[in-house]
């Protein structure tokens, strides 16, 4: 096997300059970490040669393996000096109650302690007659002590923590609103030991911000997860509940640890079979699975349950037997299931059954519903991502965005107090870039929940880092200016605003059966992100990413920075690459939501388009000339996004369609900024690898450090196929060329089609955009192996090469490169990637670093087709390695 050679210097870049642009200043506000861009060159390069030395001398804390299974809740040793800091650590535990709540929380606690200060606390009852930690809730904790109270009556689930002396005995009290609250705490106090805190003066008190903290998993019965990249269900298989469900209980731990209240188990396009009869006890034993860590189980239904499954001749909202029909299940549920959370509703939506079919409205529908669980105190979360999918294109005034505030707001104040609308937080769906959702803004009377999607459909498909929790806050924090006052999106979904009782988060997580959960470790800084701000919106993106950082990968602060820097500057980096200016992802919306593809937006009834001709790019929404969406905010608001003046680049081509010359408040013009920005994207993702590998000791060698580079190293190839596909179709499309002149020239490639060939036989890729020269070369039958050679030609040096091939996902195409008859490497294309055609999808690059080449040196490329998959390859850059 070919063996990488050490980098020269870390960060540097292609030219051979270090590159500080991702390097930050920190300034420790009370808890929170800030982080400020810019400034600090000197700083970040002493941190690099710092990390340089130490990965020399240091003793390697977390060199032991692991597969990313046990995520944020490692409980990994401190070290001696951190252990320092815990001599007096009570050596006892008492439980204050018996119910199974708190018994999990006691288990937790001891699994805690016991693995990162190495002590097993001894369990006892009744009265302190030691230093202890105590574990109950407010009340219970007054019968031992009258003076113990917390500074104020917690509400629910949230938690107290402090130090004080009860009976002469200094002990440490974790006290919950309620048991659930109690487990909570147990939770946070053993973050505070993760993070090696002094809990000497331990005082504190959270609640959460919002009641509804739920996660979504679009699971299938059949075990398949809709826009899942973890793995297949952890709850079903073959049709049914898994008669193992050991891996819904660590969930459960999961999803506890960080304050999620709720989980909705299966796919919101929802099968009616999950309301059956002999379904629903093994639902039963799901809800069982998860009870011990105070997680509600929800389900999604399918509103024509009725007439489906139940054999009525109708679904209609309205109709008496339909009521019936649904208060009977409920009645089913509340027998096998008693904390029920509740039902998600998908309706009238991308083909899915709904009350438009009787003439009913939503609300109809969503009451109906909601009647039926009021009495077992069931919620409803009724989605608004309820559009036509249908759209007339050529009508200009025809606009998806507005779907669900022209839906939704009329009826503001005509549900039942126990149906949240849950609001996807944009007003298409979960593109790189949208403004939030004016719905957000729009109901008052009526409770409401922010849907996030925490697996990445449109942002790399946990194939590439793209850390969102900067994305979410973005619209968290966004004013709405409703009746002109501060009204930030984050205080209307927890129901502060407009004082109703219920509200929240709703994440679409999808975790799956791979042993990571999302399929890539760092993925799961989006599930722990997302239950943080459930928690607390307040939180910074800094403050969530350096907690994640600490408890999944170590309290090593070079650690620390260099991935805080990684996740902080991900999704920035993704939208560079991707889709710019609030022009949609820019992916392939007919396929997988996977790789390039800007051409599908247009021209179909999907209503995510961009408009972009020869002339110009971007939807005219303005109430003004366009579609009249920005007329869906606050006249505040709508001062923000009507004029061209006025609204941020960022959103630019949300809101206004202008031409390729239109001159951004960047200076630049649109064009060329797309131009830069896909450059500047794909430059970061190198780095990324750069960073990723200067941590390599301090992480530990094992399955997760290795995993992720494979990762990384894989988006640094998928970067440059998006940088190279979006670009070379504006260039196509507007005619204007880089003002840099890098678009559509790529002096150090060699297509394979212009090679010297033998088997292989060139094609045309579709669309043209994702291949480079619009070709590629195949190795098809009678042929069962081929080859593709030429001589190189350039200056002798050290050259990183780079094979461009296509990853089909109908088999396992062998590669082989080879110097001068000397084999440099070999590979597999083994990935299983969303696509058996080549394209967008499939393209991949395979890097082999250090090579030395002389002029009139042969490289000779093989490949060895298997099944469908054709070996196929596009181009080889050989790229000068910079001293
Ligand atoms: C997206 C996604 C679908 C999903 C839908 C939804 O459109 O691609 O798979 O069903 O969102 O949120 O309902």
């Amino acid at each position: 096997m070919w063996a990488l050679p050490r980098l020269p210097s870390l960060f540097q870049s292609r030219k051979g300059e270090v590159d500080l642009t991702l390097c930050h200043s920190e300034r420790n506000v009370g808890s929170q970490r800030q982080l400020q861009p810019g400034s600090i060159g000197l700083r970040c390069l002493r941190v690099l040669a710092v990390t340089t030395f130490l990965t020399q001398i240091c003793p390697l804390r977390s060199a032991r393996a692991d597969n990313g299974y046990d995520a944020w809740l490692r409980y990994a040793p401190l070290t001696e000096t951190e252990r320092a800091k815990y001599g007096s650590f009570p050596a006892a535990v008492i439980v204050l109650n018996n119910s199974a709540l708190l018994h999990t929380a006691e288990a937790e606690f001891i699994r805690g302690v016991r693995g990162m200060l190495g002590r097993t606390l001894r369990v006892e009852k009744g009265v302190p007659q030691e230093s202890s930690v105590i574990l109950g809730t407010s009340a219970e904790l007054h019968s031992i002590g009258s003076h113990l109270r917390s500074p104020k009556n917690l509400s629910a689930d949230g938690y107290w923590l402090a130090k004080d002396r009860i009976r002469r005995h200094d002990c440490i009290i974790i006290a919950g609103s309620t048991d659930r609250g109690t487990l909570y705490g147990v939770f946070a106090l053993l973050r505070k030991i993760a993070f090696a805190e002094d809990l000497s003066h331990l005082q504190e008190m959270q609640e959460p911000a919002n009641p509804v903290r739920w996660v979504n998993d679009w699971d299938n019965l059949d075990g398949r997860i809709e826009r899942g990249y973890g793995g297949r269900s952890i709850f079903f298989a073959d049709g049914s509940v898994r008669p193992d469900l050991s891996r819904v209980s660590d969930y459960g731990r999961l999803l506890a640890s960080v304050g999620i209240n709720g989980c909705v188990v299966n796919n919101v396009n929802a099968d009616p079979r999950l309301l059956a009869p002999n379904f629903l006890p093994q639902l039963a034993r799901v809800a069982d699975a998860f009870r011990p860590w105070g997680v509600r189980l929800g389900i999604s239904v399918d509103l024509s349950s009725p007439k489906s499954l139940g054999g009525l001749d109708t679904f209609d909202p309205l109709d008496p037997r339909v009521r019936s029909w649904w208060k009977e299940k409920a009645i089913e549920i509340d027998h096998l299931i008693p904390d029920f959370a509740g039902f998600l509703v998908k309706a009238d939506s991308e083909g899915r059954a709904g009350p438009s079919s009787y003439g009913r409205t939503p609300a109809d529908a969503a009451n109906t519903v909601a009647r039926a669980l009021q009495p077992y105190g069931g919620m409803v979360m009724y989605r608004a991502f309820v559009y036509d999918h249908h759209l007339d294109w050529r009508n200009p005034k025809n606009d998806r965005a507005r779907a669900a505030y022209d839906i939704f707001h009329p009826l503001d104040g005509k549900f039942e107090d126990n149906v949240i609308i849950q609001i996807k937080h944009g007003p298409i769906d979960f593109q790189v870039r949208e403004p939030a959702s004016p719905l957000l803004g729009g109901l008052e009377k009526t409770s409401g929940a922010i849907e996030l999607q925490i697996t990445q459909e449109y942002m790399g498909q946990q194939r590439h880092l793209c850390f969102l929790v900067p994305m979410w806050k973005e619209t968290l924090d966004f004013d709405m200016r409703v009746g002109n006052h501060p009204t930030p999106v984050k205080n209307i979904v927890s129901g502060r605003v407009f004082h109703r009782a219920l509200g929240g988060f709703a994440g679409v997580a999808n975790v799956g059966l791979d042993a990571n959960w999302l399929g890539n470790p760092m993925a799961m800084a989006n599930l722990y992100g997302f239950a943080r701000l459930a928690w607390d919106p307040n939180l910074s993106s800094a403050a969530i990413a350096y907690e994640w950082t600490r408890l999944t990968l170590g309290n090593n602060p070079e650690v620390d920075r260099t991935v805080d820097a990684m996740l902080l500057s991900s999704w920035p980096t993704y939208e560079n690459y991707t889709g710019p200016l609030g022009a949609g992802t820019l992916t392939d919306i007919l396929g997988s939501h996977y790789g390039p593809g800007v051409e599908s937006s247009e021209r179909n009834g999907w209503g995510q388009w961009h408009r972009a001709d020869h002339d110009g790019i971007g939807m005219d929404r303005t109430v003004a000339t366009g579609t009249g969406y920005v007329g869906q905010y606050s006249p505040e608001v709508q001062k923000e996004f009507e004029t061209l003046a006025a609204t941020p680049d960022s959103l630019l081509l949300f809101f206004h369609h202008v031409s390729y010359t239109y001159r951004l408040k960047s200076g630049k013009t649109v064009i060329q900024h797309i131009y830069d920005s896909h450059y500047e994207g794909a430059e970061r993702v190198h780095e990324f690898v750069r960073m990723w590998e200067s941590i390599r000791n301090f992480v530990g060698d094992d399955e997760r450090y290795e995993s992720v580079l494979a990762r990384l190293k894989y988006q640094e190839g998928r970067a440059i196929v998006w940088r190279d596909a979006v670009c070379n179709w504006f260039l196509r499309v507007s005619g204007i060329p880089d003002a840099k002149s890098r678009v559509g020239q790529y002096p150090n490639r060699t297509e394979a089609e212009s090679m010297q060939l033998q088997g292989y036989e060139p094609v045309d890729v579709e669309p043209s955009e994702t291949a480079s020269g619009g070709k590629a070369v195949v190795c098809r039958a009678p042929a069962s192996n081929c080859a593709a050679s030429f001589h190189f030609s350039g200056a002798p040096g050290t050259y990183q090469l780079n094979v461009q091939y296509f990853d089909q996902n109908n088999g396992k195409a062998k590669f082989r490169i080879s110097l001068n008859g000397r084999q440099l490497d070999e590979w597999v294309a083994d990935d299983t990637l969303p696509n058996a055609k080549l394209g967008g999808d499939t393209s991949t690059r395979r890097q082999i670093r250090g090579v030395t080449l002389h002029q009139g040196d042969e490289i000779r490329i093989e490949g060895i087709p298997d099944g469908g998959e054709l070996a196929a390859l596009d181009y080889l850059e050989i790229e000068p390695v910079s001293k």
